[in-house]
């Protein structure tokens, strides 16, 4: 089944998902397998595809935790396993679709190729799917979760004074004025946590009530959107000022940083934006 001639939304949104593999292939935060994507595509199934679409369903595989507000979604998401590199030229092989089975239990994996027997969701689906099902209980707009491995932000993750959400943005918001017209409610942080587990899912989960992006300690980033892009610029905003505070030290200096005036201004900025 080629994905993309399902439709013209689901040829965009792999299309999409390709064009930001790559933005994180070149930004050297996708090393190997690293960082995964997942896209609700629920909206763009038709009575016509969904037939089209059940008829290849895999097994069922159960979820750890029943996810009963995605009944029935699909998702495209990327393989585990699977580089960026390789999902930005081509998904079919990398990636797959998904189908939450219609109690919320579990999901039946939907293949391009169905001979690609290794071709499994990313380890990360526990998070990804947390997210996706309390975006949808919330009613929220965003539709796409991105997870990647920025050097700088994990860097200072590495530094024990920035391992405390507090002090994480205070950083953050003050090496550029654009992180606090982009992200003025910062960044959630969770701290040190088995990748793959229900229990950082759990744990990510909290963050994003109150937050569009979240670190993990020594680990990376997750970031959701409308659209991957939406998603990705979360990521790149936060990582650009961690980027300038390191290369401030790395010259030999403690950077000034925006005093909390400036901030206070800005902040008023990123409400007119927003409203
Ligand atoms: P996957 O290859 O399973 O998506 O894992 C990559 C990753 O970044 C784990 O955190
Ligand atoms: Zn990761």
């Amino acid at each position: 089944m080629d994905f993309k001639s399902l439709n013209k939304n689901i040829e965009h949104a792999i299309a999409d998902i390709s064009e930001v593999a790559s933005y994180l292939w070149q930004k050297g935060w996708a090393e190997r397998n690293a960082g995964n994507i997942s896209v609700n595509i629920n909206e763009f199934i038709t009575n016509d595809i969904r037939n089209l679409v059940d008829g290849g369903l895999y097994p069922h595989s159960p979820l750890t935790t029943p996810l009963p507000a995605l009944s029935g979604h699909y998702f495209l998401l990327t393989g585990t396993g699977k580089r960026m590199r390789d999902i930005a030229r081509d998904f079919e092989h990398n990636g797959l679709m998904i189908k939450v089975s219609d109690d919320g239990s579990g999901y039946f994996l939907i293949k391009a190729d169905p001979s690609q027997e290794n071709l499994l969701p990313t380890s990360e689906l526990p998070s990804h799917l947390a997210i996706h099902h309390q975006l949808i209980k919330d009613g929220k707009r965003e539709r796409t979760v991105v997870h990647t491995h920025p050097n700088e932000l994990i860097a200072l993750t590495h530094i024990p004074e920035f391992c405390n959400q507090q002090a994480l943005n205070n950083l953050l918001w003050g090496m550029h004025p654009e992180t606090m017209v982009v992200v003025p409610e910062g960044a959630g942080f969770v701290p040190y946590l088995l990748t793959g587990s229900q229990e950082i899912a759990d744990a990510t989960l909290v963050k994003f009530r109150n937050h569009q992006v979240v670190v993990w300690e020594k680990h990376g980033c997750f970031a959701i959107g409308k659209d991957v892009f939406e998603a990705f610029d979360l990521i790149d905003t936060i990582a650009k000022s961690a980027n300038i505070y390191f290369q401030c030290r790395a010259a030999g200096y403690q950077p000034e940083g925006l005093t909390d005036d400036r901030l206070a201004d800005l902040k008023i900025l990123s409400e007119k934006f927003r409203s």
